[in-house]
């Protein structure tokens, strides 16, 4: 299995809630390496780029207005399989249906309101990667 990077993001939920520390923490001891990390306010055709693939869908504008509505923590985490490992700790996208032990599962009760994310596949980590991050950001 290869080592592999992901984009994971604390949403602005998480921040206003002070989840920062406990999901950090997880992230740290399941042996992610945080190879880049910044807490940013994101603008909105940023956001716009970033959730392209859903435009259209009902969502989209309360989602957009969600992630642009305080700050988030904007990471880049490194290890083995790391795109599937953190789409399995964070857990379903509907924090209905997310199982015990998970971020969503434990954290959070919305689905609008879900407060992390995590890239669905290698192309787009790749390229979620590029929108939050300049090369010269991230640790080799
Ligand atoms: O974040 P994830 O990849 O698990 O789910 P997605 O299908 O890519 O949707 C992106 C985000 O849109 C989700 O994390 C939800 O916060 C939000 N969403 C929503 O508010 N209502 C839906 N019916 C579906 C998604
Ligand atoms: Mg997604």
């Amino acid at each position: 299995m290869a080592t592999e990077r992901t984009y994971a993001m604390i949403k602005p939920d998480g921040v206003q809630r002070n989840l920062v520390g406990e999901i950090v923490s997880r992230i740290e001891a399941k042996g992610f390496r945080i190879v880049g990390m910044k807490l940013m306010h994101i603008p909105r055709a940023t956001a716009e780029r970033h959730y392209g693939e859903h435009v259209g869908k009902p969502f989209f504008e309360g989602l957009v207005a969600f992630i642009t509505s305080g700050p988030v923590v904007a990471m880049v985490l490194e290890g083995e399989n790391a795109i599937a490992e953190w789409r399995k700790m964070m857990g379903a996208t509907n924090p209905k249906d997310a199982a015990p032990g998970t971020i969503r599962g434990d954290l959070a009760s919305t689905i609008d309101h879900n407060v992390a994310h995590g890239s669905d596949g290698a192309a787009t980590a790749e390229r979620e990667i590029g929108i939050f991050f300049e090369a010269s950001e991230l640790i080799d």
